[in-house]
């Protein structure tokens, strides 16, 4: 697959349709993939019954959870980390939120090309004539880092909150790298080895209101690539939703929680004892709402491939291996496409 440098048509920034009466074809879902709206108002805090795993991250740091942690990778592919101890995320959500209403020409002195995604972006893929998800973003790498003049100058405490926040993400990432090796049954340090030097890089997005929410989504069903994700969610706004049982359940996030995931590197190392589960955002007309990514993946020219313990436990190994840096290029060229890469690799 090679590298494309450009957009196929010109990008056009989702905040700037939020106003319109209707949403343009662009974005309008086929049936079968359009959400079921729920009348869920907005701020409403009744908490669903179905709903992601809870886990202490004091008590998973202790090794006390590794149940747990073995029943939500298992069963849901992500969970809910409560009481870890990170204090910056309220002013990084404060911080990107001023970004994103700062005048559109300041924002699109970072918009990004599919070269390596770093900026302002309003797509994932580069097919030409491609549905839309209602969302704009800003990615990032953090380890190895992008350029600082990839990172927006305003408001001028961004930069140092988010990597002041990034940075005790990335500890209690180590923890729970070893609650789910642990969880897995194999040593303790197995993950942290098979990761390698590892990779680090963020997301936030931006989901401005939509008229017609019924008929787009913000961001459309996929797995994430990569090792694991740490989001920080809306404070307000609810979107996010989970495959479980062939349902779509809507995450009802814990305040100040942080929902992590399982990405496809960890259920291709876990022979698929672990699940990078289906997750997408739907689309908000009463209010825009916000929500910060942490990616933790792989070394990028390491071969990720199932755990040898794993496979002589419960062989035969499901996936060939692959290296992250060629994983990524099926979604970064592909766009989002559910499960379709990682089952790509499957050896049946
Ligand atoms: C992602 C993602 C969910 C959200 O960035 O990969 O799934 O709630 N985000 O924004
Ligand atoms: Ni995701």
């Amino acid at each position: 697959m090679e590298a494309v440098y450009e957009w196929p048509e010109p990008v056009v920034r989702v905040q700037t349709l939020a106003g319109a009466a209707t949403i343009p074809d662009r974005y309008v879902k086929p049936l079968s993939e359009r959400p079921k709206l729920a009348a869920v108002p907005v701020g409403s805090t009744a908490r669903a019954s179905n709903n992601i795993p809870v886990i202490d991250f004091a008590s998973l740091a202790s090794g006390r959870e590794t149940a747990a942690v073995a029943a939500a990778c298992g069963e849901w592919g992500f969970f809910q980390l409560v009481n870890h101890g990170i204090e910056t995320a309220e002013e990084v959500r404060q911080a990107w939120r001023e970004f994103f209403a700062l005048p559109m020409e300041e924002k699109q002195r970072y918009a990004n090309s599919p070269a390596t995604f770093e900026g302002y972006g309003s797509r994932l893929g580069v097919v030409k004539g491609a549905v839309l998800d209602w969302g704009d973003y800003f990615f990032l790498h953090l380890l190895p880092p992008s350029p600082p003049t990839k990172w927006p100058s305003s408001p001028s405490q961004l930069r140092g909150k988010t990597e002041e926040y990034c940075a005790a993400v990335a500890k209690v990432v180590e923890a729970v790298k070893r609650a789910i090796s642990a969880a897995l049954g194999v040593e303790e340090g197995y993950m942290a080895a098979a990761f390698g030097q590892a990779a680090a890089a963020m997301r936030v997005n931006y989901y401005p209101k939509c008229p017609q929410p019924e008929l787009t989504l913000g961001l459309s069903p996929h797995s994430d690539p990569g090792g694991l994700t740490f989001l920080l969610p809306d404070e307000h706004v609810k979107g996010l939703q989970v495959r479980h049982a062939g349902e779509w359940v809507t995450v009802d996030p814990v305040p100040g929680g942080l929902i992590v995931n399982i990405g496809d590197q960890i259920q291709l190392l876990s022979n698929g004892t672990f699940k990078s589960v289906e997750h997408r955002v739907t689309a908000n007309a009463a209010a825009d709402r916000i929500s910060v990514a942490y990616f933790h993946n792989p070394q990028d020219d390491l071969l990720i491939s199932p755990a040898s313990e794993i496979v002589k436990r419960s062989g035969p190994a499901v996936y060939k291996p692959i290296m992250y840096r060629e994983y990524k290029k099926h979604m970064r060229m592909l766009g989002l496409g559910g499960k379709s890469h990682v089952d790509s690799l499957r050896t049946t």
